[in-house]
């Protein structure tokens, strides 16, 4: 049974992956309201200015139809322009393409998850998301223009909104057709079964933490189990995230993750990924760098085999997770 329902997944993945030259386009995977989410997505986080303008061109290019940002990303313009450059070429039409965003923890009163989704609409230059998330359970107090706005400890100051009055308002512009689609991230099982009580849309997403150390199995089953899909953020380990510690663990120089890799001729960031989307998670890889773009995509040529996945599974552990997540 659970062998019948791997094959499948994996016949599908192979037969819908399609490339052309250097580009593949991602097969899909299709969310509770019906529309269709690209399995590999390029993200953006800590890609500024010039760098994630080019990205997001060779991303296209490479044949990337999902892009996720977020308004604290402070990159939308750039992701915008890059978007109507491949457009005005031809390469893409709009509804070719899956873009995410998300709100900022700042904007959680009801009555500003309008104003901020037409922000991030205006800066990304485009009259509708294909996703908008939720980018945090967790509210902030709007002090100023302060994005993490702190005391005098250092801690950041809640303002006191339920998130389920927040997603309330999420519900409201997605009936208003400013996104396709809503969904959360960084949800905890507990805090989605809240939504699931108090809102009238489920979900489509949960995007949060996900790679070979913290392979979040648990919550991808709960999610599954209510329609929702998981998304892995930081699916290669986030080694430049600001947190880093220098002497941590890198996911990508994992000798069992390289060991598997050569079997495959392929590298450990496309095992980490393949591993990912074969496990029925959709990955937003981040790169500004157009060989390892292009690398990142070239995941649907090969299958790891159940032993693979095994030994992968094997690099999970308690200490694996990356993030304190105390926001
Ligand atoms: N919802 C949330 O709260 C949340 C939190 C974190 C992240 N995210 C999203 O998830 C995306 C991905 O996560 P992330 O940016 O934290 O980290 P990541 O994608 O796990 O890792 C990015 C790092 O890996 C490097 N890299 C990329 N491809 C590589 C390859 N093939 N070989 C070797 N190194 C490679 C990148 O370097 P170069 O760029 O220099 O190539 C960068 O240093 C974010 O960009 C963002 O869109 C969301
Ligand atoms: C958001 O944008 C939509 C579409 O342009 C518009 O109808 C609506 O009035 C805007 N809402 C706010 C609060 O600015
Ligand atoms: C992965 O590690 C977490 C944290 O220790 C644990 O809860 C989970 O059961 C582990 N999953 C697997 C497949 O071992």
């Amino acid at each position: 049974m659970a062998y019948t329902k791997w094959f499948n997944c994996v016949i599908c993945f192979v037969a819908t992956a399609v490339t052309f030259g250097d580009a593949t386009i991602a097969p899909t995977i299709k969310l509770n309201n019906g529309l269709d989410i690209p399995v590999i997505g390029l993200g953006t986080w800590k890609s500024t200015g010039a760098d994630v303008l080019q990205a997001v061109k060779d991303a296209i290019d490479a044949g990337y139809r999902h892009i996720d940002t977020a308004w604290i990303y402070q990159n939308e313009k750039e992701v915008g322009e890059a978007i109507k450059a491949k457009i005005d070429e031809g390469v893409v039409k709009r509804e070719d393409l899956f873009i995410v965003s998300k709100l900022w923890n700042t904007f959680h009163k009801p009555e500003d998850v309008e104003p901020a989704i037409n922000q991030s609409l205006s800066a990304l230059g485009l009259n509708y998301l294909d996703m908008y998330l939720m980018h945090s359970p967790v509210d902030f107090k709007q002090v100023g223009d302060s994005l993490f706005p702190t005391d005098k400890d250092g801690h950041v100051i809640p303002a006191g909104i339920d998130f389920a009055d927040t997603w309330k308002a999420m519900e409201d512009v997605y009936r208003k057709g400013l996104t396709k689609s809503i969904g959360v991230a960084n949800f905890n099982k507990r805090q989605i079964e809240r939504i699931l009580e108090k809102g009238s849309v489920v979900p489509v997403t949960n995007q949060v933490e996900c790679h070979p150390y913290f392979n979040q199995n648990k919550l991808a089953e709960f999610c599954k189990s209510k329609g929702i899909t998981l998304t892995a953020y930081s699916p290669l380990g986030s080694d430049n995230r600001p947190m880093a510690k220098p002497d941590e663990p890198k996911l990508l120089d994992n000798p069992i993750l390289k060991k598997v890799a050569d079997k495959y001729k392929k590298t450990p960031a496309q095992i980490a990924l393949r591993y990912l989307v074969q496990s029925g998670i959709i990955a937003i890889p981040k790169s500004v760098h157009k060989n390892r773009i292009q690398e990142n995509i070239n995941i649907f040529d090969f299958e790891l085999t159940p032993d693979d996945m095994k030994t992968v599974d094997s690099l999970n552990s308690s200490d694996g997770r990356i993030y304190a997540l105390e926001w």
